[in-house]
């Protein structure tokens, strides 16, 4: 299958998804002493090391893919917020009023590309996942105000609709963030191109009746995808983007299925599309794997 990666087409791999959740990183430090006593145990250990190193080179290949797309989005936004502040110091007088702001969000994505890097290296080095009580009505909040940018960009908005009293998630909140950020951006890619009333997207986060799972809905009035595109949807590197790694997508689903969650995709009966995703509740007995 034909797929594009960094503007290059390339033939795809037909893998389910890439490794990003913690747990599926590479191996460090995995060696193996090839036993030259005798001729067909040498070949043997030849083989498994060819294997291991061809294993390994593929799962960093994966990480580095995966690390690439998820530091993009803050980094772009800290390049973006630096240049504005030197559009307002370069002004006469300088236009200090809203520097203060800028600098605020500058730290807030530095720190979450740094974070980002950091659990990079924590799966890489088989270390265990951070794990906390997640706020779920919190987290969107937050993700909606880290997309300011990007929103205004496709001359956009993002409404939420965050029911009351919504039990807490057991998992990675940084994860689970970058699991928003890729649904969002898509989302919003999806609409830039549409009529002003079209570009609205809505993000509602709802609980089940026995409150054992949170749901959360991201819906976009945009250009929807046809049957060929909707069954390829998930499959890493396959992009309809000039610009798009085609990750995005798998990525978010490796991290949900790693918190025993669901996502899926869904056409919406009159436009654009709608992302599912279904989490287990903190109180849940279903177990989080991350
Ligand atoms: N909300 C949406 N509306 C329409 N098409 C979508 C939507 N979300 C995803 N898609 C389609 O699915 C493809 C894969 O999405 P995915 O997020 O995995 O990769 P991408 O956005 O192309 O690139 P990136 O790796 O930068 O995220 C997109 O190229 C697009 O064709
Ligand atoms: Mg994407």
């Amino acid at each position: 299958m034909k797929a594009n990666l960094g503007g290059t087409d390339i033939e795809a791999r037909e893998t389910n998804s890439a490794s990003l959740a913690p747990g599926t990183g590479p191996r460090a430090g995995s060696v193996v002493e090839p036993d030259t006593a005798n001729q067909v145990g040498a070949t043997f250990a030849e083989n498994e090391l060819r294997r291991l190193h061809r294993e390994r080179a593929s799962e960093l290949g994966e990480m580095a893919a995966a690390l690439a797309h998820e530091v993009d989005q803050p980094l772009t936004a800290i390049l973006s917020n630096a240049q504005a502040a030197q559009r307002f110091l370069a002004q006469n007088p300088p236009a200090l009023g809203d520097l203060q702001e800028l600098l605020a969000e500058v730290v807030v994505d530095s720190a979450r590309a740094h974070a980002i890097i950091r659990r990079m290296r924590q799966s890489a080095r088989r270390e265990p996942p951070e794990i906390s009580a997640v706020d779920v009505g919190g987290l969107v909040r937050e993700v909606v105000g880290l997309l300011r940018r990007e929103t205004q960009a496709a001359g956009a908005s993002i409404t939420a609709r965050i029911e009351p009293a919504l039990p807490h998630l057991r998992g990675d909140a940084l994860q689970l963030q970058q699991v928003l950020v890729n649904l969002l951006l898509n989302a919003l890619d999806a609409v830039r191109d549409c009529d002003a009333a079209d570009r609205e997207v809505c993000i509602a986060v709802t609980v089940t009746a026995d409150r054992g799972k949170v749901g959360i809905a991201i819906r976009d009035r945009g250009l929807g995808v046809d049957a060929d595109q909707f069954a390829t949807l998930f499959k890493p590197f396959v992009t309809s983007r000039p610009d798009g790694l085609g990750l995005g997508l798998s990525i978010s689903r490796t991290i949900v299925m790693a918190h025993g969650g669901k996502l899926w995709a869904e056409r919406n009966a009159d436009r654009g599309m709608t992302f599912h995703i279904e989490l287990p509740a903190q109180s849940a007995s279903t177990k989080a794997h991350v």
